[in-house]
């Protein structure tokens, strides 16, 4: 069964964003897993719905921290965090019309973006609010 493993190269060195990372992967993993176990569009829709929300509270506290300090990279930044909302809503449009979605495709999707936004752009983020304000 596909499932994005936490290691410890994710981690950002700022504890919010870091607990926050923590959170969402196990939540996308108990999507992955309820989507590979073939489990009902019911169920599907709440474990997908838990995961939208606490995404965009997540990207909210990112974005409320680049503000805060002026961050020069909060454009490029905000249209990542657009990107991957937008593709979940297509995903859930796809659920709730019946179609089937594949666990490993979308296990693909997201351990791509998730690996390549907090390897790229959270890190930058973190080490630019451990220098403070910037920019
Ligand atoms: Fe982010």
């Amino acid at each position: 069964m596909p499932e994005i493993s936490w290691t410890d190269e994710l981690l950002t060195g700022n504890a919010f964003i870091d607990e926050d990372h923590r959170k969402l992967t196990s939540m996308v993993n108990a999507f992955l897993d309820a989507l590979s176990k073939g489990q009902g569009n019911d169920v599907l829709a709440k474990v997908l719905n838990n995961l939208m929300i606490y995404t965009r509270s997540h990207f909210d506290r990112e974005e409320a921290e680049m503000q805060r300090i002026n961050y020069p990279g909060t454009l490029a930044h905000k249209a990542e965090h657009t990107r991957l909302l937008n593709e979940v809503h297509a995903l859930k449009a796809k659920m709730e019309a019946g179609e089937k979605v594949s666990a490993t495709a979308v296990f693909t999707f997201l351990n791509t973006w998730l690996r390549h936004h907090i390897l790229e752009v959270d890190m930058k983020l973190a080490a630019a609010m451990r220098q403070g304000a910037i920019g």
